[in-house]
């Protein structure tokens, strides 16, 4: 099996599942003028944070780590006209070219870019007393990953669900004796996972257009 295999099915889903989506094609084109890393979920993927939001009702969303507000939309599209979206982003120019993607996609009303580290924008968010949020997608620094589960605990109600993307880093998670700070990351959650009686979780490895990965699942006890 080869990428170019994993990306051809990857196309087929999107093309028979998704097709042509002019608000999303903006998007991917605004932060590719902005020279932007290409590193957004792929359509099927964001199709799924869709999905998921919309199983679970989900009226209140948190993303750690925007990049252009790609997954962003996606999971703005499950929410009610009275949801809200708060995704965090530590980069200025990607937080501005999110709040442009949001506000085309019709979701400035929705959809609020924090910028700064995310550790201080959680931080802010348990601060300010939030309503608990009914989906946390993590997917910003990868060795910021158990930190950003911590809060994300702190942040959500018995019920809620917290994805996780990347856990899977092409297999490398299973490598006891990695020193790659991502890699650190991923298994350090997997670790805090586990210590947590108030969660449930299952990984899953994916390939697609985006290579082998995979995604975390985490269900905070209802
Ligand atoms: N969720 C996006 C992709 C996010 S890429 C999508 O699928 O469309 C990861 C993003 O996390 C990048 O934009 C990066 O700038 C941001 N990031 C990295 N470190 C961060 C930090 N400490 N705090 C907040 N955002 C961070
Ligand atoms: C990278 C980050 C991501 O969130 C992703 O989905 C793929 C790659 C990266 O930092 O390389
Ligand atoms: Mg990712």
């Amino acid at each position: 099996m080869s990428q170019q295999q994993w990306t051809a099915v990857d196309d087929y889903f999107t093309e028979v599942l998704i097709g042509h989506d002019p608000v999303l094609d903006a998007a991917q084109q605004a932060a590719d003028a902005a020279g932007l890393p290409r590193i957004a979920v792929s359509a099927p993927q964001g199709k799924q944070l869709q999905l998921l939001a919309e199983t679970l009702g989900a009226r209140r969303i948190l993303e750690v780590g925007t990049l252009g507000g790609y997954s962003a939309i996606w999971m703005a599209r499950a929410l009610p006209a009275d949801g809200r979206l708060v995704t965090l982003e530590i980069d200025p120019v990607h937080a501005d070219v999110a709040r442009g993607n949001l506000k085309h996609a019709g979701f400035a009303e929705i959809a609020e870019v924090r910028l700064g580290p995310a550790a201080d924008s959680l931080q802010q968010l348990a601060d300010e007393g939030a309503d608990p949020f009914d989906l946390v997608f993590i997917d910003a620094d990868k060795p910021g990953n158990p930190v950003y589960f911590a809060w994300a605990l702190r942040l959500t109600r018995p019920g809620s669900l917290i994805v996780v993307d990347n856990t899977v880093r092409a297999g490398k998670v299973a490598e006891a004796d990695s020193t790659d700070p991502a890699v650190l990351g991923v298994r350090r959650l997997h670790d805090a996972i586990a210590a947590e009686p108030r969660v449930s979780a299952t990984s899953i490895q994916t390939v697609g257009a985006k290579g082998y990965d995979g995604f975390t699942l985490i269900r905070v006890r209802a």
